[in-house]
């Protein structure tokens, strides 16, 4: 359950169960970081590349960050997990994101850099 504002239930927070690393043993994601879920705000299931898009450069969608603060929240390291996820509870690795992290970085600092454009609504 997300709870209020993401981090979990009252009295069973996220962090309750998920620590500040991959638990091997346990098969427990977790990350230097506090581990919670993406606002709603920020859902972006169902969406078109083009608002997508706009909700990601929105201030008041994306947790009030203009372009540097985008880049430096893909640096933390609840985001970064997503390349470093770990094996589940039944030792089977996680599937991380198509796109390497590195490679992932460069290009959304040159989307940025260049003015954020947006494909065209269709
Ligand atoms: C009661 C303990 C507990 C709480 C509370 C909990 N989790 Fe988990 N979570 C787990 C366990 C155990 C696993 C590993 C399950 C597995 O690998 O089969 C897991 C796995 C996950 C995964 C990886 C899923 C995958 O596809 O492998 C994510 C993401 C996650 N939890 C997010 C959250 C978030 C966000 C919260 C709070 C809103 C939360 N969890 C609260 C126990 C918990």
């Amino acid at each position: 359950m997300r709870g209020p504002d993401g981090h979990g239930a009252k009295g069973l927070a996220c962090a309750t169960c998920h620590g500040r690393a991959n638990n091997a043993a346990s098969g427990v994601p977790g990350a230097d970081g506090d581990w919670h879920l993406a606002p709603l705000a920020m859902g972006w299931e169902g969406l078109t590349p083009a608002l997508r898009c706009a909700h990601l450069k929105d201030a008041s969608r994306n947790g009030g960050r203009n372009g540097t603060a985008v880049i430096d929240h893909l640096k933390t390291a609840l985001v970064a997990w997503a390349w470093q996820p770990g094996d589940d509870a039944r030792n089977r690795p996680r599937t991380p994101p198509p796109v390497p992290y590195d490679e992932f970085l460069k290009i959304a600092e040159l989307w940025i850099n260049s003015g954020a454009a947006c494909p065209e609504p269709n």
